[in-house]
């Protein structure tokens, strides 16, 4: 069925109502870290992105549409987790704490490692998250994880028997360079022990309406750099799809998110073969 121009038009003001949203933060970031933006860029960029996802982030989290995907991929997380971009742990509540042993929270913004660290201790997690300064992809993950003893510094290769029961992400990959979430998948494949899995909540490019695409390719010009490097056309579901070395992969769109059509959501659940 045709979608009428009104819904088209909700649809596509919707990215606008978030980007106003970071907008309405910049000047108080600006007076927050007076010479931040002079001094280093980048770090004025998380700091602005915190500031507005305190906000945003523990919303999108309780949000129905979402938590209910989220908890059924989260709650499987087990033993030694990785988590890519965690941002402050407004998704934590779902991980099934007696089930933890230890989580690795790879944020690159370290304007979030507090309120991570806050919530871990309130969710049951006290002292069982580890912030990581590092992003999903392997030039900035396998230092961090070598950093914190996860894989032997002497050699450059992950052992064969992998180091994590499960990673997560959730909408973060997005967030990363786009060009390495081949590599991003390929790593995380290796980087999990037998039948570990590789859990994740993520929104994609929608490749089905040549208009929505087009609206997409231009506004991901602005997105990212107001949305902390988010992007909205990606395509971790169809790299898994394509990547060998899994004996179960579950990937699913999630079809109750009319309203939000310039992202598809997916999940899945891939355990390593
Ligand atoms: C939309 S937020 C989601 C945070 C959290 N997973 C949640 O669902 O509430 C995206 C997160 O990805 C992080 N991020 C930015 N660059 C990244 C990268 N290269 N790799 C992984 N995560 C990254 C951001 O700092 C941010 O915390
Ligand atoms: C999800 O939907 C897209 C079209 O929007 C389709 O191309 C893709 O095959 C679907 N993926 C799955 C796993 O069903
Ligand atoms: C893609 O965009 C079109 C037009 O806005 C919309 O009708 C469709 O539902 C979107 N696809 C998905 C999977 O969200």
């Amino acid at each position: 069925m045709a979608v009428t121009i009104i819904a088209r038009i909700q649809a596509y003001l919707q990215l606008w109502m978030m980007l106003a949203v970071a907008l309405v933060y910049l000047p108080i970031t600006l007076i927050s870290h007076p010479f931040l933006l002079i001094t280093s860029p980048s770090s004025f960029r998380s700091a602005w992105f915190e500031s507005y996802f305190s906000v945003l982030g523990p919303m999108l989290a309780r949000s129905d549409v979402q938590a209910g995907h989220v908890e059924q991929v989260l709650s499987r997380a087990k033993g030694t987790v990785l988590e890519l971009g965690p941002g402050g742990g407004d998704q934590i509540y779902h991980y099934k704490t007696d089930q933890i042993d230890q989580i690795y929270a790879a944020e690159p913004n370290t304007f979030l490692h507090p309120a991570l660290l806050r919530n871990a201790e309130k969710h049951g997690l006290k002292g069982k998250v580890v912030p990581l300064k590092a992003g999903a992809e392997p030039g900035s993950l396998l230092p961090a994880l070598k950093k914190a003893g996860l894989i032997a510094s002497t050699t450059s290769s992950i052992p064969e028997e992998g180091v994590f029961d499960s990673i997560v992400a959730i909408k973060c990959l997005c967030s990363a360079p786009q060009d390495q979430i081949p590599a991003t998948v390929e790593v995380v494949h290796a980087l999990l022990k037998p039948g570990g899995e590789f859990l994740f909540f993520e929104h994609v490019a929608n490749d089905t309406d040549s208009i929505t695409m087009s609206y997409a390719w231009v506004m991901n010009w602005i997105w990212p750099v107001m949305m902390g490097n988010c992007h909205l056309n990606g395509k971790v579901d169809k790299v898994v799809l394509r990547t060998g070395g899994w004996d179960d992969r579950n990937v699913q769109n999630i079809s109750e998110f009319q309203g939000l059509e310039v992202f598809r959501y997916v999940k899945g659940i891939c355990r390593k073969a």
